[in-house]
């Protein structure tokens, strides 16, 4: 590991007619003893104009923000990646190309996922890699800061899906000494590992929660609609429909979430902006619902602000163009079910997170009590001290973490991926907690990430200077 700022190279970039022209320091290992050194490496880019003394949207090199995004989803392994075009969705310039066109360093680590295996055949890329590797290339970049372009003291962390979930957990247990013990053993610099700011698309995140939290969302929807992916023989995804009905375990498995999900709200001990607490009753009623139906309608206000056509929302009532109520069972029902229950802590250990939970030697776990008792795999269950690395709502109010100030959390409206309820918790725990949240639930958006990339750098600017 070190960082030779003499060993780079000069790049042009065009797409869609514009072109960036920047330095790159490509393949620069992270970690002293890695164990997957393909994937614990990182790529630095900055602006050429600023070694040639211009400054870019008031900027310069010594003052230009760290942008960090990741390329982790599903928490699969995080390619490496440089400017250029989005792989998934319409091809569109990447955040890094928008970034440096903005003004700021990109910091572009790859991270380790939960599929990987080494020659032995011992899995590498188990919780808690992602977020150990993450960690270890922020350490790297405070560590060299004094030769890197940029200022470290500004990094943000983006991600989308299992990546905004890292980028969470980022920003809330920075420096957090449960974690030591993973960077030691792969010689992270000898640095904190504190952010600026997180900004977190649609964050699948509070796993040991999630299921739960689903159900309380989805309950009574019991027809599920999702698209089933294959690769085609050229390698490339395609998706089938699939449309079905939950079985009478999954129904009843969906009651018994919902009915837990109350007492963990409520143990929350969570707070509105006039300190009223959000709280639910037994049957999930409450002050909680309201403020998560809040949510929707200011998301359903901001198209409406836009001059968008809401009308097709029949569980949406609209007055004098202001969305003054909803009916949340309507809502539920129209942007459908894509899980069956449980969601995330699947009974027969399918899911990407009873992947992501498995050991050095086991694939799959459980990691909630609940789906490990009513396990149909015979799994075994993760240690809870794993499970806590991977969720930021532990570490929020740790006096041991340092959490960053500055958050911008986007949750699309109809996103199905995870329920809206996963976002609302982390938000009003981190504003409980003195941090400040820009908060957002885009209308008509599904479980998607960096799709507006100017409000995004408009957000970054405002916090920076
Ligand atoms: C992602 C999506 C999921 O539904 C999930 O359970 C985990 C990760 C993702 O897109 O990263």
């Amino acid at each position: 590991m070190n960082f030779d700022k003499n060993r780079f190279q000069t790049e042009t970039v065009t797409l869609n007619g514009e072109t960036v022209r920047f330095r790159s320091w490509r393949n620069l290992s992270y970690v002293d003893r890695p164990v997957n050194p393909e994937f614990q490496q990182m790529n630095i880019f900055a602006p050429e104009d600023y070694f040639e003394g211009k400054s870019i949207n008031g900027y310069r090199l010594a003052t230009a923000p760290v942008f960090m995004p990741n390329t982790v989803g599903g928490y699969m392994p995080g390619m490496l990646n440089q400017p250029g075009c989005t792989h998934f969705g319409p091809a569109r310039p990447n955040s890094i190309f928008c970034a440096l066109q903005h003004g700021y360093v990109v910091a572009a680590p790859a991270i380790r996922g939960r599929t990987q295996k080494d020659e032995s055949g011992k899995f590498t890329g188990k919780a808690p890699a992602c977020i150990v590797d993450y960690k270890a290339a922020v350490r790297y970049l405070h560590y060299f800061a004094a030769d890197l372009p940029g200022d470290e003291n500004k990094i943000i962390t983006n991600g989308t899906s299992a990546g905004g979930a890292l980028s969470a957990l980022m920003g809330a247990c920075g420096n957090h000494p449960d974690y030591e013990p993973y960077l030691k053993a792969l010689g992270a610099a000898d640095a904190g590992d504190e952010i600026f700011a997180a900004s977190c698309y649609c964050p699948i995140t509070n796993l040991d929660h999630a299921d739960m939290a689903y159900e309380w969302q989805f309950l009574h929807v019991n027809d599920y609609h999702r698209r089933h992916m294959k690769l085609n023989e050229g390698g490339r995804p395609s998706f089938t429909p699939v449309d079905a009905d939950m079985t009478p375990l999954q129904i009843k498995t969906s009651a018994e979430e919902a009915a837990m999900f109350p007492a963990y709200v409520n143990s929350l001990q969570l707070k509105d902006h006039a300190g009223s607490p959000l709280v639910l009753d037994r049957n999930g009623e409450g002050s909680f619902k309201e403020y998560v139906k809040q949510i929707v309608l200011a998301s359903a206000q901001r198209a409406i602000d836009n001059g968008l056509d809401v009308s097709d929302k029949k569980w949406l009532t609209v007055k004098n163009n202001k969305a003054v109520a909803m009916d949340f069972a309507g809502y539920v029902k129209d942007i459908t079910r894509m899980k069956t229950a449980p969601a995330f802590d699947d009974l027969t250990m399918n899911s990407p997170e009873n992947n992501l939970f498995g050991s050095e030697t086991t694939d799959c776990r459980h990691f909630t009590a609940y789906s490990s008792q009513n396990s149909l795999a015979d799994g075994s269950l993760a240690e809870s001290g794993v499970v806590k690395l991977l969720n930021p709502m532990y570490y929020i109010e740790d006096e041991k973490a340092v959490t960053a100030k500055h958050w911008r959390i986007r949750h699309g409206e109809c996103d199905r991926d995870t329920s809206l309820a996963i976002s609302a918790m982390l938000t009003v725990k981190l504003q409980n907690n003195g941090a400040r949240v820009d908060y957002h639930a885009p209308w008509d958006t599904p479980h998607s990430g960096d799709y507006d990339l100017e409000e995004l750098f408009a957000w970054i600017d405002s916090i920076c200077k």
